[in-house]
């Protein structure tokens, strides 16, 4: 294939503007694979910036899309060969480079993840960023003591990509999780994916005291702000907060009570520049022992490239739940 379909976002004195466009194919240099892309997925930066109301990508033109999966066409890297079924994830992708939303991705090698054992490029894409980034912050926890006598685990932004793998991984892992969803349509709907409780977003409201009741032994914020703030107030000592997300604010107004008082440990995860050994190993769980055993129940949709545009705005305005699959090819 000398030319290719690409979703392009453009942002210049025209103004931003993003769809599809033929594009050329070039050749790897050294260290770097061309990937055939099969799927791709949506997530909320990719919503971002693909409608322009993110500032996410550094340079312009780019081809959207953080995810992507496929099988690798050439390749001038040592660890991969043509036919290798392949993950890329984050890194520079939708950000200084060309990312997912193509039918070719040509990246360095060392950005790929091989296909763990039991996966393919459609359930590769279906947990994508939204699952890695949930297993980073499972990872991250569990290595800094969590368990489950500590109490439940708090999930909010519950019916997004990355709550609802959230709930799931933990729910597998024997954790009670409660879950804090602003969509009373969606509460049974989480509760097969694991949640034992769910709650509105206004459930931690009245959290205002430096230090509150003690009620999760852990929690994934995918929300931020005052939320996140009333968590910090109402985690069991020794508990762990992982930060993922930004949904309902980037702002943290809260008191070093939390942590000096109770030993509560907010754990940054970032999920775009994960090292590969740790990449491999949570793609790796995400194949077998975490993997969320209702992941079809997740994928609420699969688009193609031109719906993209449709699909962010509804994602922005808090109208998607669960995982969107990308078809690319
Ligand atoms: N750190 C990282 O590496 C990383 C990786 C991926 C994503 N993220 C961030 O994590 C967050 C979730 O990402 P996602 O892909 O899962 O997005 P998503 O699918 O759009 O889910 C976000 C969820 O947050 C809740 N929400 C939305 N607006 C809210 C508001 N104003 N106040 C409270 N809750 C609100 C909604 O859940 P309910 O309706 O159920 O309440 C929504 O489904 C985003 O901020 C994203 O940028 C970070």
């Amino acid at each position: 294939m000398s030319s290719y379909t690409a979703f392009r976002i453009h942002q210049d004195e025209e103004g931003h503007r993003a769809g599809i466009e033929p594009l050329t194919r070039s050749e790897p240099t050294e260290g770097e694979v061309l990937v055939r892309v099969t799927h791709s997925s949506v997530n909320y930066k990719d919503a971002l910036a693909g409608t322009g109301r993110g500032k996410i990508l550094r340079t312009f033109p780019l081809v959207g899309g953080v995810d992507a999966a496929g099988q690798v066409e050439d390749s001038r890297h040592p660890g991969y060969r043509p036919g290798d079924q392949v993950i890329a994830t984050g890194w520079g992708m939708s950000f200084d480079h060309d990312g997912g939303y193509a039918q070719i991705l040509r990246v360095p090698g060392d950005w790929l993840v091989p296909m763990p054992e039991g996966l393919d490029s459609a359930t590769a894409m279906t947990l994508g960023t939204a699952g890695l980034t949930a297993a980073l912050a499972v990872h991250r926890m569990l290595v800094n003591g969590q368990r489950p006598e500590l109490g439940p685990i708090l999930v909010n932004g519950a019916s997004g990509g990355v709550g609802s793998m959230a709930i799931a991984i933990f729910a597998k892992l024997g954790y009670e999780v409660v879950a804090i969803s602003g969509k009373p349509r969606l509460h049974d709907w989480l509760r097969t994916l694991g949640a034992a409780r769910v709650l509105g977003r206004e459930a931690l409201a009245g959290a205002r005291r430096p230090l509150e009741k003690a009620q999760w032994g852990g929690a994934v914020d995918n929300v931020g702000g005052e939320m996140l703030a009333q968590i910090t107030r109402t985690l069991a000592p020794g508990g762990n907060i992982a930060a993922v997300g930004l949904a309902g604010g980037h702002e943290l107004n809260t008191t070093v009570m939390p942590f000096i008082l109770r030993g509560v440990s907010l754990l940054g995860c970032n999920s775009v520049d994960i090292p590969l050994p740790l990449r491999t190993q949570l793609w790796g769980h995400l194949a077998d022992d975490w993997r969320p055993p209702r992941l079809e129940a997740m994928l609420t949709a699969t688009v193609g490239l031109g719906e993209l545009p449709k699909v962010f705005e509804h994602m922005l305005a808090g109208e998607t739940h669960g995982r969107i699959l990308v078809q690319v090819d």
